[in-house]
């Protein structure tokens, strides 16, 4: 038998509730399945999205509500603004009868004239008189708003909460938007609009979600013209987000005078599909979407409503929100909010247009490459579903060299830190010399790290044979060397000629007993390495069996590198 204890400790202002247990083996004694809706004629799974929906910001009610240190009046005003300029129309801006703070709030937005005329705020109450008194107060003299009335309607909420009846929970509703309906003569000169929530309606019983919206609807008598805005909301993600998507469908098929509503979504994120469940749920009919800036809300937080907004953009269809300059909002949401936005955030995380593998790195340089040529009608990048700058992004490429990089990540790394240009042949040579050294090392390497592997590898490489000395001498196509070279401890003396100081030496290395070989590659460039400037000089010599090898020599004279290089390659056959 598992046990499970709870018990409760206070600290600073937080009740901690502790719980002793253990997975169970069968979590079907514990948890059961959501209920699925009888829709079998549903028809948003053979729908595509076309238009973007309704936006409404939550991130100064909902988004607020949730954070440590709620933002103050100051703070609130700043990403109220920036909101404003991503290009929200409806913007719910608190909870004015919830504190001194946030009634203040929205006084300062309606004095202040901060609100542009083609905006709505939003306010939300609970169906209580007191506070619907105290919320009306708070909207006298604004332009446009929308008054939000919720009430829990969920089984559990039923019982645990309010110990009451459905009708009990269905008569507060009903009174609810009375209070509201009385009042609405002291807004004169202000557009209202109305919008009721049966809050946790995800887990409600979909006749009664139905019974209740109908219910308000009965007291405000919404028309087509004056419709009224029905939010159906995922409180608590409790099934997969084809459940929710048939919820929505359900009610808009159901609800009486559908054509008086505007049906809206507001989904959590508590399984990690709000996104999902949103989109699935506008496919099912709805209009409108609630959600906040990268998803900052309760527990796993509120929609990410940038994520759904992008989704859209990348499928073509403009959202009618501008994020532009991602970057620059999400700065001030940190600043304000006082949160930061996770590294893997869609669109906006530090490293969603960053490649750390290789094989992506090649794919998305060859993608970008070919869009540069303006070939391509529509966007069509490997590996980036947008194009970065369209959001004021860049594109980035992260090397790092483990035991799983590619050539190319070793070869980036030798030239952006050290100025080596390591020709294509001689990467394919040293990528797995270097990758079976990384592994035996069983880490990551540094830069460092991989020059001192190359050193020992090619430069360094004194055995067997070892250059002393050399010498050439020449005009046009015509040189003669001598060189003095030591070889398994004895010192010899070397002469050749070519046509050049490296055939000569070629020629040199033949007369003194060493197999035949030819150069087959070279390169070579100048290498600015701490106070000696000194050049780099790269080598591939075959044998008359058909072998390859490559050979690098550095000095600061040009000639001797190259020369050091045919040894390298040499001791590397
Ligand atoms: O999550 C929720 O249900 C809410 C309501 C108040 C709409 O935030
Ligand atoms: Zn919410």
């Amino acid at each position: 038998m598992v046990g499970l204890l709870f018990s409760c400790r206070e600290r600073s202002g937080h009740r901690i509730i502790v719980g002793v247990s253990d997975m169970l083996k069968n979590p079907a004694t514990k948890y059961r399945p959501a209920p699925a809706v009888d829709l079998r004629d549903r028809q948003w799974p053979a729908r595509t999205l076309s238009a973007p929906p309704i936006w409404c910001s939550v991130d100064l009610r909902d988004g607020n509500q949730a954070l440590a240190v709620p933002m103050n009046v100051a703070q609130k005003l700043e990403l109220f603004q920036t909101l404003v300029n991503c290009g929200f129309k409806e913007i719910e801006v608190g909870f004015p009868s919830a504190s001194n703070t946030e009634f203040a709030f929205n006084r300062r937005l309606i004095e202040e004239n901060r609100i542009p005329d083609d905006v709505t705020i939003q306010v939300l109450v609970q169906a209580r008189e007191d506070l619907i008194e105290r919320t009306i107060e708070s909207l006298v003299g604004a332009k446009r708003v929308v008054i939000h009335m919720y009430n829990s309607t969920s089984p559990a909420q039923r019982r645990v909460v309010f110990g009451k009846s459905r009708e009990e929970i269905k008569a507060i509703a009903i009174q609810g938007a009375r209070w509201i309906q009385e009042r609405l003569h002291r807004l004169q000169g202000t557009d209202v609009r109305l919008q009721y929530s049966p809050e946790s309606f995800s887990a409600t019983e979909l006749d009664f979600a139905l019974e209740i919206s109908e219910a308000v609807m009965s007291v405000w008598q919404p028309t087509p013209q004056r419709k009224m805005i029905l939010n159906l909301p995922c409180t608590v993600e409790v099934a997969t987000p084809n459940v929710y998507a048939d919820q929505i469908e359900w009610m808009c098929r159901n609800i009486r005078n559908r054509d008086c509503l505007i049906v809206s979504l507001h989904t959590h994120n508590d399984r990690c599909t709000g996104v999902a469940a949103t989109e699935l749920g506008l496919l099912a009919g709805a209009d409108r979407v609630e959600g906040t800036l990268f998803g900052n809300g309760e527990r796993t937080g509120n929609l990410d409503v940038i994520a759904v907004a992008l989704n859209l953009y990348m499928l073509g269809i403009h959202p009618n929100l501008d994020f532009s300059n991602l970057g620059q909002i999400r700065e001030v949401y940190e600043r304000c909010t006082g949160l930061t936005v996770p590294p893997r955030q869609p669109y906006a995380g530090e490293l969603v247009f960053t490649a750390f593998s290789g094989s992506h790195q090649d794919a998305i340089k060859k993608g970008l490459a070919e869009w540069e040529t303006g070939t391509r009608s529509h966007w069509d990048v490997p590996y980036l579903t947008l194009d970065p700058a369209d959001i004021g992004r860049e594109y980035r490429e992260v090397i790092r060299v483990n035991s799983q990089s590619g050539k190319g990540g070793v070869a980036y790394l030798l030239e952006t830190e050290f100025g080596v240009e390591l020709p294509k042949d001689l990467q394919r040579e040293f990528g797995p010399i270097a990758n079976d050294q990384v592994d035996a090392l069983g880490r990551e390497v540094r830069g460092e790290e991989l020059k001192a592997m190359f050193w020992k590898e090619y430069v360094q490489r004194t055995a067997p044979w070892s250059l002393i000395h050399f010498h050439a001498d020449g005009v046009d196509d015509l040189f003669e060397c001598r060189a003095s070279m030591i070889r398994s401890g004895n010192e010899l003396a070397l002469r050749g000629r070519g046509n050049g100081p490296i055939a000569a030496f070629v020629h040199a290395l033949a007369e003194a007993g060493v197999p035949r070989f030819e150069v087959t590659q070279f390169k070579q460039h100048s290498l600015s390495e701490g106070e000696a400037a000194s050049a780099i000089a790269y080598i591939q010599i075959r044998t008359a069996e058909g072998t390859t090898r490559w050979g690098a020599g550095v000095n600061t004279n040009i000639e001797l590198a190259s020369i050091q290089a045919v040894v390298s390659a040499l001791n590397r056959l």
